[in-house]
């Protein structure tokens, strides 16, 4: 057990620094905040927290907007203070990953001010300019994942510039070295300075088709989706030659020791694994968000696992992520009694687990009221459902009427349920999803079983998925009933001593006996001992 690197025994927590605690009264939140709060991350037990961008930032996209790699955008705070966010983590034992955002930078990034400011710039290569087509119109029919057109018209300098995201965002052109120089060079600043790795934004998204070829209709679009899946972005993502890039990112995080190189990638399985690469010499952890994408089914998640676990290369360490800052919660998508049978799935299965802060106290999406609205998406596409305001409402420490995440306004609203569900008042009961969180963390982190053991499906029918996770002849059984069906059974795996229960969602059958059969609970989740 020993040899295994953190991030494969460990559990990374991310925080969305903007509303996970304020410190100085702007209701945004902050490093200062941060460290205020730093005892909280050991208390839960998770072993690395991964920051969204706290680079300095216009906010056009919440810091997915990057003005300056090398710096800390003020309302988070100072380099001084993330010197210090990075010590105090450090002295508690905890690692720190940051976001990389290669794919594009702000507009009013000085690379892409120096790029717009003429054709004869030595930067303007380094974003991706195209003439207009005959018509006057974009080059092609690439859509920007925000909302219309990915091309955006310069009238100085008569071309367009491409942005997959925001206009505010535009891409820049990895397929020129010197770019690939510069965020290699910003990525050395910030290893330099003891961060652990980097979770790479939309690591899928770096080179586009050279030919420039447009994107093909997509059959399956009924309306009901985002506009940029009318097309199939086969020719503006997942090009054979990104995982070069990738492969240099990896080279570059190899040349210090004991750092991480996680992806963001939405791709279906098969392709995704392509991003751990040849010879795994490509991210450590290509993000898998299938438990988020999938119908919330015994059979479906079964399915789903067992397809990741075949699809995986050779020696490639598998991950899961139960929610983020792109998605609905957990809790709302499944309801409060589902979302605890999640966090038993998420903190047992094979993998490295990724937590989204506050699914541990069972937030969720908080309804934002029109006038309210911050994301550029919802801003574009309004009234869709694509908003991302709801899931990153403030994090909720006590009952106080701001929840002790600011004395000042909320950048977002509060959630409505606050005084009851919050870190303080679920930390003193004992029955509470918090209470389930840490003891799901700690028996995973005193199980090699279930931290690094193989996987084995046992059963998936009638509303019940099963598993077993076996390590050194240590056995663990998982049995999780995604129904409110009574009296699921699952005939346990032959062995000579009976199981013992280790943890119920429901809190209540620790140290229980099993022998022959186990029988679930609706919304029932059960660890079982299988070896004393
Ligand atoms: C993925 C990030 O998670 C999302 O929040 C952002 O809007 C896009 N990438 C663009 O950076
Ligand atoms: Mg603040």
């Amino acid at each position: 057990m020993g040899h295994a690197p953190w991030w494969q025994r460990g559990i990374v927590y991310q925080v969305y620094p903007r509303s996970f605690q304020d410190s100085d009264v702007d209701g945004v939140g902050d490093l200062k905040g941060i460290l205020r709060r730093v005892d909280y991350f050991g208390w839960l037990g998770v072993d690395a927290v991964w920051l969204s961008p706290i680079y300095p930032s216009p906010m056009a996209d919440f810091g997915y907007d990057v003005a300056d790699y090398r710096g800390i955008e003020p309302v988070f705070g100072t380099l001084d203070d993330f010197s210090e966010l990075v010590a105090a983590l450090h002295g508690r034992g905890l690692k720190l990953i940051l976001d990389l955002v290669p794919n594009h930078t702000s507009d009013r990034h000085p690379w892409f001010v120096a790029s717009r400011s003429g054709w004869s710039d030595p930067k303007r290569d380094w974003y991706i300019w195209r003439d207009a087509a005959p018509d006057g119109g974009p080059p092609n029919n690439w859509l920007s994942t925000f909302g219309g057109s990915a091309w955006e018209w310069d009238a100085a300098t008569g071309q367009y510039y491409y942005h997959a995201f925001a206009r505010e965002q535009p891409d820049l052109n990895w397929r020129n070295p010197a770019v690939r120089r510069a965020v290699y060079d910003a990525m050395r600043f910030w290893l330099d300075r003891g961060v652990d790795g980097f979770r790479v934004d939309v690591m899928w998204h770096l080179l586009k088709d050279p030919a420039w070829r447009d994107n093909p209709p997509n059959p399956a679009y009924d309306g009901s989706q985002p506009e940029f899946q009318r097309l199939l972005e086969v020719n503006t993502t997942d090009q054979p030659d990104v995982h070069e890039i990738v492969a240099e990112m990896r080279a570059l995080i190899d040349e210090y020791d004991d750092r991480v190189l996680i992806g963001e990638i939405y791709l279906p399985i098969e392709r995704l694994v392509a991003y751990y690469g040849r010879d795994l010499a490509g991210a450590h952890l290509p993000f898998n968000f299938q438990l988020i994408l999938t119908a919330w089914d015994a059979g479906r998640i079964a399915g789903l696992v067992e397809r990741y676990e075949a699809a995986l290369p050779a020696g490639a360490w598998p991950n899961w992520v139960l929610g983020n800052h792109d998605k609905p919660r957990i809790a709302s998508r499944v309801g409060p009694a589902q979302a605890r049978v999640a966090a038993m799935l998420l903190l047992t299965l094979r993998g490295t687990p990724t937590l989204y802060y506050g699914d541990e106290i069972g937030m969720r999406d908080v309804p934002i009221p029109p006038g309210m609205v911050h994301d550029p998406w919802e801003k574009n596409e309004p009234g869709m459902g694509f908003g991302r305001d709801p899931q990153r409402t403030p994090m909720q420490w006590d009952a106080s009427a701001l929840a002790g995440f600011t004395t000042g306004t909320p950048w977002l609203p509060l959630a409505d349920d606050r005084a009851a569900c919050n870190v303080e008042v679920l930390s003193n009961d004992a029955g509470s999803i918090l209470a389930l969180y840490r003891q799901l963390i700690e028996l995973r982190r005193t199980s090699p079983a279930l931290s690094l053991g193989t996987y084995r499906t046992v059963a998936a029918e009638g509303g019940v998925f099963a598993y077993e996770r076996r390590y050194d002849g240590a056995s663990m059984l998982v049995a999780l009933n995604f129904g409110d069906q009574p009296d699921r059974r699952i005939e346990l795996p032959p062995g000579d001593r009976p199981g013992r229960v280790l943890a119920s969602t429901h809190g209540d059958r620790q140290g229980e006996t099993v022998a022959g059969a186990l029988t679930l609970r609706p919304d029932e989740g059960v660890i079982v001992s299988l070896t004393g």
